[in-house]
């Protein structure tokens, strides 16, 4: 009984009392919808947001009236697109997390959300390259290998892109990796690290399991955990059996991501894997993949190459190097067709 009293006055201490060395605004778009609510509430929690930024075509004041009563010191400001709502949110934003956008229903791909999303994703990004130029971009919305591109594209044609600043949040796919892999281990999931390389979608997504703890894993029980990983989004969209795809376990991996960036900002280096603008297959025509990439106060400053793979992986990045090159390119050419 003491024991609990104590380590809940220790958590009330550390809610209470800000560590942040430093001071960031984070803003969410499309905060008010699945992902949006529960990122909103994990981005309170962490010290290092000092302003916390809601935007959505609706319902974000009310998450940010909901969210402002969480214990910790940071202010929570929600808008809508009236009255500048958009402007207000971005200017001064340090980081911008784009949640918004359709999720998918069973029997879709991510990529039959493109015709929809393209656009939403694009007009958010027009408003960011003019009123936070410089802040870090985390492009969640789906398609993620087609929407990062869109927003690179919207930022070069007004001369602001920094390929640095712009991430595709892949983390999810690493946080089911260890999950699933400790499931088949019966093991620990946080000391379960997995590199997962490539996009975010099927067969694009690759784990490097020969580079995990368990590098001996063969046969039909990697090909079914590799299967699992690839397409762990469409368990959740079948079991959500049309009410949306992943909406909590994405919130705790933005979550996870942005305090990456956060810390790295404040002067620690984190290494994780995300979708980037890459040098390691542009010669192939492919700008953006997800690999390891060590973040720092410049956003991402070290793109690690993918390391040693076995002739299994080799085969899994071919294929994904074959739809990635077509994700990005569509991408590409939705900004040049629809500025
Ligand atoms: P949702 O429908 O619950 O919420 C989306 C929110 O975006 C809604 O509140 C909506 O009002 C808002 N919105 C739409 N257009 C907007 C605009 N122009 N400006 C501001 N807000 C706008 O959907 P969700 O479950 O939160 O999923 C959001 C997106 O994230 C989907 O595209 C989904 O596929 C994607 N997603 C990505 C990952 C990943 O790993 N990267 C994981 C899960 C979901
Ligand atoms: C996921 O991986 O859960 C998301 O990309 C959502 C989806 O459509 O599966």
């Amino acid at each position: 009984m003491v024991l609990i009293a104590r380590s809940v006055f220790a958590q009330q201490r550390r809610a209470f009392s800000s560590t942040a060395s430093t001071a960031y605004k984070v803003a969410v778009l499309g905060a008010a919808g699945g992902i949006g609510q529960p990122l909103s509430l994990l981005l309170k929690l962490n010290n290092k947001v000092t302003d916390l930024s809601l935007y959505d075509l609706r319902g974000a004041p009310g998450v940010a009236a909901d969210v402002s009563h969480v214990p910790t010191n940071s202010t929570v400001t929600g808008y809508l697109a009236e009255n500048d709502g958009l402007k207000k949110t971005l200017t001064g934003a340090d980081v911008i997390l784009i949640p918004a956008g359709i999720p998918r229903k069973p029997g879709m791909t991510r990529d039959d959300l493109f015709n929809t999303n393209a656009s939403i994703v694009r007009d958010l990004a027009k408003a960011a390259a003019e009123h936070a130029p410089k802040a870090f971009v985390l492009v969640i919305a789906n398609p993620v290998n087609s929407t990062v591109p869109i927003v690179s594209e919207v930022y070069k044609a007004r001369g602001v892109y920094d390929p640095k600043r712009l991430f595709g949040v892949t983390t999810l796919d690493v946080l089911r990796a260890s999950r699933f892999i400790s499931q088949v281990q019966s093991t620990d999931p946080k000391a379960e690290p997995v590199t997962v390389v490539g996009g975010h979608s099927g067969h694009t997504i690759v784990p490097l399991l020969s580079q995990s703890n368990h590098a001996d894993l063969a046969g039909e029980t990697r090909d079914a955990l590799v299967n699992r990983i690839q397409f762990g989004g469409d368990e959740v969209v079948k079991a959500k059996d049309g009410a949306g795809s992943a909406t909590l376990s994405m919130a705790q991996a933005a979550a996870r991501f942005t305090d990456s960036l956060l810390t790295s900002l404040d002067g620690t280096p984190v290494t994780e894997p995300t979708y980037v603008d890459s040098p390691l297959f542009k010669s192939e025509g492919i700008e953006f993949f997800a690999s390891k990439v060590t973040l720092g106060p410049a956003g991402a400053e070290t793109i690690h190459p993918l390391g040693k793979l076995n002739d299994y992986e080799v085969k899994l990045i071919e294929t994904a190097k074959a739809d990635l090159k077509k994700n990005i390119a569509k991408g590409i050419k939705f900004v040049s067709e629809n500025p």
